[in-house]
């Protein structure tokens, strides 16, 4: 059965964004997805929970695409999940509605894979640095899958971004056929990391 995707797309400057842009572009065309920019149905940035919370319930699968910001989300992204995924409905008391749902990130960093490694310029990996949104979905139920990235973003040709919105609208038609990620628990991980190493660490 088909399952139903819901982009939550959070770009505070999606007017100057070059690579969340193409991916939303791709992502609007693709059959069984829906698109939700919230900072620009936000632009004050008052989030109707009841609103955001009603689209949730109608879909199966929640990809919350967005640039890395200090390794983490943007502000609006941060304050939805502060106020949509509430006590009694996400989590806490009895069953959570969101149990069973997928949640699945689709990332862009201005670092490199390689920069993303213990011995790197980001010390980290996206893995560790993702733990809060993992343990998040853990909390409330919700499948944590291996996430979406395009790294190195501002220095990607023209060709290389177009492939890449490919992929995107490629792996989101694969989420909607129930074809999905690996799930991911980093805690599991010998080592914390989504992808293979790259060779060498480059700057960013
Ligand atoms: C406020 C701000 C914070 C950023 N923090 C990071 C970061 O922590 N790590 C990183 O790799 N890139 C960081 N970047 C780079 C962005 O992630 C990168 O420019 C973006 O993913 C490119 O996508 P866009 O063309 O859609 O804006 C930051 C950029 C801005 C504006």
């Amino acid at each position: 059965m088909k399952k139903r995707v819901l982009v939550v797309a959070a770009h505070p400057m999606l007017e100057n964004s070059r690579v969340n842009r193409a991916l939303l572009d791709a992502a609007a065309l693709c059959t069984g997805v829906q698109v939700r920019d919230i900072y620009a149905q936000y632009p004050e940035q008052m989030i109707d929970v009841q609103q955001e919370q009603a689209l949730v319930d109608e879909h199966d699968v929640l990809v919350f695409q967005h640039p890395l910001y200090w390794y983490s989300c943007p502000a609006l992204l941060k304050s939805w999940f502060d106020t949509v995924l509430s006590y009694g409905w996400a989590y806490g008391e009895s069953t959570s509605k969101l149990t069973g749902k997928a949640w699945v990130q689709a990332v862009s960093t201005g670092g490199s894979e390689g920069v993303y490694q213990r011995n790197g310029y980001n010390r980290f990996s996206l893995a560790e640095l993702l733990r809060p949104f993992e343990q998040t979905a853990r909390l409330c139920n919700m499948r944590y899958l291996q996430p979406f990235l395009t790294q190195a973003a501002d220095t990607l040709s023209d060709a290389a971004l177009h492939e890449q919105a490919s992929s995107y609208a490629a792996w989101l038609d694969n989420l909607v056929a129930g074809d999905w990620p690996p799930d991911v628990d980093s805690l599991q991980a010998e080592e914390a990391q989504y992808l293979a190493p790259a060779n060498g660490v480059e700057a960013s």
